[in-house]
């Protein structure tokens, strides 16, 4: 059983949640949570009952950062050591959508945990931001490359080197975040969004997902050709029939994820 993290593999049908849960602690991310939710979203990625993840914290914290007093004494061999990126990356590599619920603060390795989800719901009350300049490092997991890529050279300078906090709606403005819901509704409405992607062909998904990240990881020509690729491979599916044929008799299709 996960100590730092609660599974619930069916929140809603096809959507799994997974709540970080170290409260007193903001949801400082320590190695084991990291690790815990790395097991789980493997588990759910190979589960056929998933087809959409939501990612959340509590309504004062997504999460407050890497836990700064684990890091503290750490040399940076015993980083190298550690070697925690590893876990980043088997997030990173999740099939399935992954839709991150903000409430409160998302800092840190908090924000760059956000950001590895595709999509972000936040609270009114959310809070972005990449302090590590302010305890003497810098963003270590994707803080000066997916935030650049999202917000833009400038604003993401400006985030990084002063470690100033932003709102939800500054973050909306910036295209950090999708929507801005009332606290009550964070989950719920990452839920409701998580429900609608888990309607679709989760074939169609996991593709359209994967050519999506292409743009940040390849150039755009190879990029194409890979979306291409992915685009003609779901015509070998039953959804793809099932969804054409739904459309022309002009009913709801049922996708099988087949
Ligand atoms: C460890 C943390 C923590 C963190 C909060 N806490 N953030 N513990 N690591 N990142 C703990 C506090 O020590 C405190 O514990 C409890 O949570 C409540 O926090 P307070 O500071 O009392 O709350 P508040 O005054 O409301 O301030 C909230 C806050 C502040 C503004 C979020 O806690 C803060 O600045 N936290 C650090 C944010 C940060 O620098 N994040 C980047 C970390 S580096 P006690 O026991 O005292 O009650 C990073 C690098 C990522 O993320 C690299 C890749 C992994």
């Amino acid at each position: 059983m996960p100590e730092f993290i609660l599974v619930n593999s069916q929140v809603a049908p096809f959507v799994a949640h997974v709540q970080l849960n170290r409260p007193k602690e903001l949801n400082a991310l320590n190695l084991e949570l990291m690790l815990e939710i790395k097991e789980a979203l493997l588990s759910l990625d190979a589960d056929p009952n998933v087809r959409a993840i939501v990612i959340s914290g509590n309504e004062r914290a997504f999460a407050a950062g890497a836990d700064i007093k684990q890091m503290a004494g750490r040399t940076a061999i015993d980083m190298l050591i550690i070697d925690q990126f590893t876990t980043w990356d088997s997030i990173r590599k999740t099939k399935k959508p992954l839709i991150a619920a903000v409430s409160g603060f998302a800092l840190g390795g908090g924000c760059e945990l956000a950001m590895i989800c595709d999509m972000i719901i936040a609270s009114e009350t959310a809070q972005f931001g990449q302090p590590e300049i302010n305890i003497g490092v810098m963003p270590g997991a994707g803080g000066t490359q997916r935030l650049t890529r999202i917000i833009g050279k400038n604003k993401a300078m400006e985030l990084v080197l002063t470690g100033k906090f932003i709102s939800a709606e500054e973050a909306k403005a910036y295209g950090l975040v999708n929507k801005i819901v009332p606290v009550e509704f964070f989950l719920s409405e990452a839920i409701a969004l998580a429900s609608d992607i888990a309607s679709k062909s989760p074939i169609a998904v996991q593709m359209a997902k994967e050519s999506v990240l292409k743009a940040y990881e390849m150039p755009l020509q190879e990029a194409l050709f890979f979306e291409r690729k992915n685009f003609y491979m779901l015509f070998a599916t039953e959804d793809q029939k099932e969804g054409m044929a739904a459309f022309v008799e002009k009913r709801k299709a049922e996708f099988k994820g087949k």
